[in-house]
């Protein structure tokens, strides 16, 4: 069966939307900020903006040239930090090599991190605290599991990756002693040792390697569940995932494609960062 993340997305969102619609006074705010010209960042941004337009959440785009000092991006991430109405503040990675990846997260206001990669988020995540932000993408996977029916509760999960915006967040989140969650969790990565084996074991497969097709059949255990992370174009222009999905799909229980598999969650789970922020905010002011 072929789990659809678009159409469960649109659901989320159609419900955002009213939500949005209902609350008073100002409008949720998505503060957007795309350092140079890698034309993936640029395609990820329009769309999360678009969803961002779709849903009636406001938001801006402040694009800077990849020769842009870290002091400067420094002082545009503090104004936005400031400003009382701004709720949320995303920085696409990854940025030129000059920038450090960690000073630039680091500077981003927790309360308006809602990619969740600052570490104090990292921190509550692990320590299943609810009050911060979850990555979008493992947060979207959790969400895809629950709206699916599928229980990871005890179940063997394996997660072929090990990045710090999929694969270790996501580690965490199912690992946690929570509805839901409560799932065995093995984390494995290109490099690992008996990789075919130790997906052989998985009841639910997550690939996360960043590399097309790294998911062959042999390494799926019939019936399991599949999910796919990678996004790849190829010289076609058409988009394909980490996993070889006409030789697994066949054989797995549920599948999630590329497209409309995962990549629609995360702009979900990235509206619901955005719309949890404005209400704390709101209860702050
Ligand atoms: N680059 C790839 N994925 C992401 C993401 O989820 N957030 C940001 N900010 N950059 C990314």
């Amino acid at each position: 069966m072929i789990i659809d993340g678009k159409k469960i997305a649109a659901t989320l969102t159609q419900d955002m939307t009213l939500a949005v619609q209902k609350m008073q006074g100002r409008k949720p705010h998505l503060a957007f900020i795309l350092v140079g010209d890698n034309s993936a960042s640029q395609t990820y941004v329009r769309a999360k903006k678009k969803a961002c337009v779709a849903t009636g959440i406001t938001s801006s785009l402040l694009e800077l040239p990849s020769t842009i000092a870290q002091d400067v991006l420094l002082m545009e991430i503090e104004k936005r930090n400031q400003d009382p109405t701004i709720d949320g503040i995303l920085v696409q990675l990854p940025l030129p090599s000059h920038i450090s990846e960690a000073a630039i997260l680091y500077a981003i206001d927790p309360a308006k991190d809602v990619d969740g990669f600052h570490p104090l988020n990292v921190g509550k995540m692990l320590l299943g605290e609810e009050s911060g932000f979850l990555p979008c993408t493992p947060l979207g996977i959790k969400v895809l599991f629950e709206k699916s029916k599928i229980s990871v509760e005890g179940k063997r999960v394996v997660i072929v990756g090990r990045s710090n915006i999929v694969g270790k967040p996501l580690a965490a989140i199912l690992m946690q002693k929570k509805p839901h969650c409560n799932a065995t969790v093995t984390i494995a990565h290109s490099q690992s040792e008996h990789l075919i084996e130790i997906c052989q074991n998985a009841d639910i497969l997550v690939a996360a390697v960043g590399q097309r097709h790294f998911i062959k059949k042999e390494m799926v255990r019939p019936g399991a569940v599949v999910i796919d992370v990678g996004i790849h174009r190829l010289p076609d222009k058409s988009l394909t995932g980490d996993v070889d999905f006409a030789k697994v799909a066949p054989i797995a229980s549920h599948i999630t494609p590329v497209p409309g598999g995962v990549g629609p969650m995360t702009i979900a789970m990235l509206l619901q960062n955005t719309l949890k922020s404005c209400k704390n905010q709101f209860s702050l002011a």
